[in-house]
């Protein structure tokens, strides 16, 4: 049996120490936590994985955003099924991080002002012809122009967090806004 004794005292102190590695992940580009790996469940019901930037995370009303292609699959399996999680492994904290999302879609003039500020370079990313996912019959037979109306927003909202510390001790708890956000240690 270990000792009680970790560097999280409280259910309240672990979640924060989660939420501010995730939203370390929005304002500094090195950190892991750029880069969540999106899981959707496709049409037939199988996991879908891919990396994607994280644009947004707030805490306070436990939401997270991802841009996207209007006509990707994941857009596809999140318009069926608009159950999804991602995953975060932060090596320095050794801490991982999973969420549970549920994803609302939102293009066109919902979301000119943040096609306003996407920089020009990145706009190339919504508008690929033909559409991601299409085979071709070389590997540059395609072009991207950039196109304000294949751009899309992943407004999701958190539902559900894990996270699991490997330092002196396993950490495992578990939070979800069911039951705001109290919290429950879990075995490792
Ligand atoms: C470092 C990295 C960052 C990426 N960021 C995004 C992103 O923010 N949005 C996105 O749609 N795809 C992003 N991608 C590409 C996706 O991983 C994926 O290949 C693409 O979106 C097609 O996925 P889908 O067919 O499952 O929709 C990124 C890939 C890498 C390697």
């Amino acid at each position: 049996m270990c000792k009680n004794i970790t560097e999280f005292t409280n259910l309240q102190n672990f979640l924060d120490h989660g939420w501010s590695g995730i939203i370390r992940g929005v304002a500094d580009a090195k950190s892991p936590a750029r880069h969540p790996t999106l899981a959707t469940v496709s049409e037939t019901n199988a996991p879908e994985i891919r990396t994607v930037v994280l644009r947004k995370a707030n805490q306070k009303n436990s939401t997270i955003q991802i841009h996207t292609d209007k006509t990707s699959k994941k857009v596809r399996d999140l318009s069926i099924n608009s159950n999804g999680a991602l995953h975060i492994w932060l090596p320095k904290s050794r801490l991982q991080i999973r969420l549970n999302i549920i994803a609302k879609i939102q293009t066109g003039s919902d979301v000119k002002d943040l096609w306003d500020r996407v920089p020009e370079r990145s706009r190339i990313s919504y508008g690929t012809v033909p559409a991601p996912g299409t085979p071709i019959e070389t590997p540059l037979a395609y072009q991207q122009p950039s196109n304000s109306e294949r751009f899309a927003v992943l407004k999701c909202q958190v539902i559900k967090i894990e996270l699991l510390h490997l330092g002196l001790h396993h950490i495992r708890a578990q939070f979800s806004a069911s039951s705001d956000w109290k919290g429950t240690w879990l075995a490792p």
